[in-house]
């Protein structure tokens, strides 16, 4: 079976006053796959995933998830249609106990299931937070104020609250960023995992990471695509190794 668009952006820009921060970007991620984003500091990674969650609006093109435009729609109506996003800042709660962070997240799942107006069953929202702080290694911490946590704990507390918003894209921006060699790889390994599941778009600076998990990359240079392409295509390209390998 050829493989399903999941995610297509079509002409999409963003600019920020004089500055074009992403321009006109045509992009297509398929169901199940990993893609890593990678690109100079200032490329307009971080532009464009915030432009896909809806946590930005852009200046033009189009946005579409599972075939049905969604450029207008909010953050939250995207959270409700399946895409996840944990931010590049470490960005959990820190007076709240891991598993309150995660309630938290998974209940605005167990809203998209319910309605807003449903009544959410609190065994169930137990439950998913249980599992998404398993999924990660964290079980044993749930308990811990996210302020207290490691800081290696904290990217994972965030990402088992993206993942409990049962997503089937989740956009993660430099995850293993001040991550040690050890943790680096038990992210992979989580990274791995999640993709069973879910489709995940990557933000990553580690070059090793990316040739380890990406199946495809796309590779940002001032806002603009600059190639797009499986690991060895993309480490053979002379563009890249110009605007960004050999910098590296
Ligand atoms: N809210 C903003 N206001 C003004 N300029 C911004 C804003 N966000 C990002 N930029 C600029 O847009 C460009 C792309 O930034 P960003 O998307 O954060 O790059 P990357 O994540 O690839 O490092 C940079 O020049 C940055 O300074
Ligand atoms: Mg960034």
């Amino acid at each position: 079976m050829a493989p399903v668009t999941l995610l297509s952006t079509h002409g999409l820009s963003k600019s920020f006053g004089g500055l074009q921060a992403v321009q006109n970007v045509d992009f297509d991620l398929k169901t199940g796959e990993i893609r890593a984003i990678i690109g100079p500091n200032g490329a307009g990674k971080t532009t464009f995933v915030s432009l896909l969650s809806g946590r930005i609006e852009p200046t033009s093109g189009q946005i579409r998830f599972e075939g049905a435009d969604i450029t207008g729609d909010p953050a939250f109506r995207r959270v409700r249609k399946g895409i996840a996003y944990t931010f590049q800042i470490t960005s959990v709660y820190p007076k709240l106990s891991a598993a309150e962070n995660v309630a938290l997240a998974a209940q605005s799942a167990l809203q998209r299931d319910s309605g807003i107006l449903g009544r959410i069953d609190q065994t169930l929202l137990a439950e998913k937070t249980d599992a998404a702080l398993a999924r990660v290694g964290l079980a044993d911490r749930r308990q811990t104020l996210a302020g207290n946590l490691a800081y290696g704990h904290q990217r994972l507390l965030e990402v088992a609250m993206g993942l409990a918003l049962e997503p089937k894209l989740l956009i993660l921006d430099e995850p293993t960023q001040g991550l040690s060699d050890g943790e680096i790889d038990n992210f992979c390994a989580l990274v791995k995992d999640i993709a069973r599941t879910a489709t995940v778009l990557l933000i990553e600076h580690n070059m090793p990471v990316v040739m380890r998990l990406a199946d495809s990359i796309t590779v940002l240079n001032y806002g603009e695509v600059l190639a797009s392409g499986t690991p060895d295509a993309i480490r053979a390209d002379p563009a890249v190794q110009a605007a960004y390998l050999g910098a590296a």
